[in-house]
């Protein structure tokens, strides 16, 4: 697959799909570089044992690159480790002309975005995701981030990478709870864009993918998603109505996520936790935007087997109110949400008061799961 992403802010991202992908990254680089510029891959712990290699052996060209790593995991995406980046890239003799080539997930592309974007006030970056989530949803579209202590995604920028290489081949070493943490962006883009997707969803096996490794009709769904997110992001950039549908399940998913990083245990990874928050959004869609009951109930029995329930106590609804205030999408005194007309079918901007909220909170704590 071959798309371009044109947002009509910083430059068009070309996207490059399916396992041909280091060819054109080849192709890419000798267009872009005559040989004199510095290159910089980012990767994390991870992606450096597991993903470096292989991009190396394919594309000879970048072992001449500086290779920087952060740790694996979502605590690198604060400001001390892009300090750390920026100051690395400076010893390092980085300039304008740099290219910084992120190599990794959702983590990877957020900060290393971030990081070149800011630094000498933008340098050019180019995004190989590595975990569906990256791949279907946080590599595309321009937004780049960091957390602010616990708050999720606070400072960043909209600037586009210029382009981005999917090769799915990289999802062999990606471990199931990663393949369905990714697996819910790519429910949710079909859920508030694109019917006949939601359609395939739903016939498909999900326990396939969980079971066996990468499931064989994965490239196709990848490659669905992001035209999806693509035709959506094209339309609405930064964000200032349409591009909102794509928040579906984010607004109380970000807080059960924030939530889990204040308790002890293991905290909830993105998809999961935007898995349980579109339960609790479907439910506001029900009562507001007349979703039918049976697609919430769909919905429900395709996340459940897969995706850990996690509990969200009475003490706990306060923090979650309050971490959404946080979460850019409150107005006055009701808090602003995507809900679903149908799947397929969002709207963006739908204000839902506390009660209506909590009633929703009160509909997850209750659910039946087999
Ligand atoms: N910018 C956006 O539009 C956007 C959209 C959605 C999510 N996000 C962000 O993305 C982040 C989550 O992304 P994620 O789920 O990819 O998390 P992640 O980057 O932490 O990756 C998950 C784990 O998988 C490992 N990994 C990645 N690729 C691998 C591979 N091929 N083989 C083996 N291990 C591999 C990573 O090292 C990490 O341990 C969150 O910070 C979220 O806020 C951003």
């Amino acid at each position: 697959m071959r798309l371009t992403l044109n947002t009509g802010y910083t430059i068009a991202a070309e996207i490059y799909s399916g396992p041909s992908v280091f060819e054109e990254l080849t192709g890419w680089l000798d267009k872009a570089f005559t040989g004199t510029e510095s290159v910089f891959i980012l990767t994390d712990t991870h992606t450096r044992s597991l993903c470096l290699p292989l991009l190396l052996s394919a594309v000879p060209f970048l072992q001449k690159a500086e290779v920087l790593e952060v740790p694996a995991g979502e605590k690198s995406k604060s400001i001390e480790t892009a300090g750390q980046l920026w100051n690395a890239l400076l010893a390092k003799g980085a300039s304008r002309r740099s290219l910084l080539i992120n190599l990794g997930g959702g983590v990877v592309t957020d900060l290393g975005g971030f990081v070149a974007s800011t630094f000498k006030r933008g340098i050019s970056f180019i995004h190989i995701p590595t975990s569906l989530l990256g791949m279907v949803d946080a590599a595309i579209g321009g937004k780049t981030g960091i957390n602010s202590g616990k708050v999720k995604n606070q400072v960043g920028t909209f600037h586009s990478a210029e382009a981005i290489f999917i090769y799915p081949g990289f999802l062999k070493t990606l471990d199931n709870y990663e393949l369905v943490n990714g697996f819910a962006e790519v429910i949710k883009t079909a859920l508030v864009g694109d019917l006949p997707l939601w359609e395939k969803l739903v016939h498909l096996n999900l326990q396939d993918l969980v079971q066996g490794g990468p499931y064989p009709g994965l490239d196709e769904i990848i490659e669905a998603s992001v035209a999806i997110k693509c035709r959506i992001v094209e339309q609405d950039f930064r964000e200032r109505n349409l591009r909102e549908i794509l928040n579906f399940g984010h607004t109380i998913g970000h807080a059960f996520e924030s939530l889990s990083y204040q308790k002890k245990g293991k905290p909830l990874s993105h998809g999961h936790a935007v898995a349980l928050g579109m339960i609790c959004e479907s439910y506001l869609s029900e009562m507001k935007t007349g979703f039918a009951a049976k697609d919430r109930d769909l919905l429900t029995s395709m996340i459940f087997p897969f995706y850990e329930y996690y509990p969200v106590l009475r003490e706990d609804v306060g923090f979650i109110m309050d971490t959404m205030i946080h979460d850019k999408k409150r107005r006055d005194s009701c808090y602003r949400f995507t809900l679903l007309r149908g799947p397929g079918n969002a709207i963006p901007g739908i204000t839902c008061n506390f009660s209506e909220i909590e009633d929703s909170l009160s509909f997850y704590q209750n659910i039946k799961r087999d």
